[in-house]
């Protein structure tokens, strides 16, 4: 049922944690199941230097966790921003019709990061403007 990248990327799969001084976290819930992912993202000069993940969710979900975050590393945060759940499950080698939903939430949860950056990135500016 499932493809061998699949089965490698659940069990034992890249970028697990926290990070602490993140520039961005997202959290996001699939509202099919009620499974959860958090994605903290490190970003200098607009580019993502270190990603990490936690999922309370499937087998499919933490393989598309772990997958997303390697396939992010070292990309622009435009380029990320581009990354689907269906280049994610293709990088897998696909995942079941049913499992589909499950790679939503690292597409979601990326987005997410990312636009909690940009708000920080602006709030900053406002500040250093209000200076
Ligand atoms: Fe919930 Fe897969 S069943 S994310």
């Amino acid at each position: 049922m499932y493809s061998e990248k699949v089965m490698d990327h659940f069990s034992n799969p890249r970028n697990v944690g926290e990070i602490e001084d993140a520039s961005g976290v997202g959290t996001v819930g699939n509202a099919k199941c009620g499974d959860i992912m958090r994605i903290f993202l490190k970003i200098e000069n607009d580019v993502i230097v270190d990603v990490k993940f936690k999922t309370f969710g499937c087998g499919a979900a933490i393989a598309t966790s772990s997958m997303a975050t390697e396939m992010v590393k070292g990309k622009t945060v435009e380029e990320a921003l581009k990354i689907t759940n269906q280049a994610v499950a293709e990088a897998l080698d696909g995942l079941p019709p049913v499992k589909m939903h499950c790679s939503l939430l690292a597409e979601e949860a990326l987005k997410a990061a990312i636009e909690d950056y940009q708000k920080k990135q602006q709030a900053q500016k406002e500040a250093a403007q209000a200076d």
